[in-house]
């Protein structure tokens, strides 16, 4: 009888302990689209962390739709989330229904992309979004050798969606970096084109910066003028550009940048047709993420890092900033395979999971 008792009495602990262990509760996680690779990395990630944590979670995509979101964010209250994590389409369309939220006493945490013009978002993290633009950026000025005096060079810019914000800090940490040179003469950009609204790629696509290329191709490149740098936003816009490219003939590649390390750019960059990438591990995002639901749920206050750089022209929203990282053919196997990022095979990158 004493040994039964003290049997279930061991049982009842360890269900407790448990319990304690074990969070509770609903989350939503609204990601912008399937079609861009980082975003499918980024939903899997966190539904498999926080599922781990021990939460339920409603994932959504949400096809680039601006409206679509807005109503995927509203069957999130619904079905009763109790934090919502949104990477937008577009950063200001959400006012409305995250006023909701507000009014439900839900916190928001805007993941990667800045919420703006409401104060109804609570969190930003991200990556470092200007260090981003500033690695694309350094990276031309010391292939090109501009420091020592090198020029002149062609240049052209394809840059990111205009409605997301992470876009123009992309773009100003780069041109930071090459501005100087433009000004002093070593860097020219013929098409003269330079501000996101004339170089912005909407919703980031390949096709959309391709078609843009070719007419700078046809323009600016077909009667003998050498193409030297392009600085890409990310890799689905460097893809644009190196079709475009292919598509008009070109053997010799000039210097590419990108963002993602996407798989298929990858494989470019190993055989020297991009010149580089910027890492931005979704895996820590997710991590830092999840860390922060866990708080909020547990009333405790999530860990930021930065207090002033993200004026969502409401509030500035208090961040974590992840530190993004130069990737190119190099550093690529330490960076991508040996971390478990991705999986080479046969000279393709597959993520583990498709191994
Ligand atoms: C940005 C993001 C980039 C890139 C792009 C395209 O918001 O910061 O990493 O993926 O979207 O989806």
């Amino acid at each position: 009888m004493k040994k039964i008792l003290s049997l279930g009495l061991a049982l009842l602990m360890v269900l407790a302990m448990a319990g304690a262990a074990m969070a509770e509760g609903k989350i939503g996680v609204a990601m912008p689209t399937q079609s861009l690779q980082r975003w499918n990395q980024d939903g899997a990630n966190m539904k498999a962390q926080l599922e781990a944590a021990g939460y339920e979670v409603e994932l959504t995509y949400s096809d680039n739709d601006v409206a679509r979101q807005v109503n995927d964010i509203e069957n999130m209250l619904t079905a009763g989330c109790e934090v919502l994590v949104i990477a937008s389409i577009d950063g200001s369309s959400l006012g409305t229904v995250l006023e909701t939220a507000k009014a439900m006493d839900v916190p928001v945490i805007a993941y990667d992309r800045l919420i703006t013009d409401t104060d109804a978002v609570d969190y930003y993290a991200t990556f470092d979004n200007y260090m981003v633009g500033v690695i694309q950026g350094t990276y031309i000025v010391d292939a090109l050798g501009l420091a020592d005096g090198a020029g002149p060079f062609n240049l052209e810019i394809v840059g990111g969606s205009p409605d997301d914000t992470n876009a123009g800090y992309f773009l100003a940490g780069a041109m930071d970096q090459l501005t100087p040179y433009i000004e002093n003469g070593q860097l020219v950009v013929p098409s003269g084109q330079t501000t996101l609204a004339e170089v912005g790629t909407m919703s980031w696509k390949t096709e959309t910066a391709q078609a843009r290329f070719e007419n700078i191709i046809t323009a600016y490149y077909s009667t003998g003028a050498t193409l030297d740098a392009v600085l890409c936003s990310n890799d689905s816009t460097a893809m644009g550009v190196i079709n475009a490219l292919t598509a008009a003939g070109f053997e010799e590649f000039p210097i590419i940048t990108g963002q993602d390390c996407d798989k298929p750019n990858m494989q470019y960059i190993v055989s020297g047709i991009q010149s580089m990438s910027v890492f931005k591990d979704t895996r820590t995002l997710a991590e830092k993420v999840v860390g922060m639901v866990d708080a909020l749920m547990k009333g405790a206050e999530p860990e930021i890092n930065d207090t002033k750089t993200y004026d969502n022209g409401v509030k500035v929203v208090p961040s974590y900033l992840c530190v993004p990282v130069f990737a190119n053919a190099e550093n690529y196997k330490e960076l991508l395979i040996d971390s478990g990022y991705y999986v080479e095979v046969n000279g393709e990158f597959i993520t583990p999971d498709e191994v």
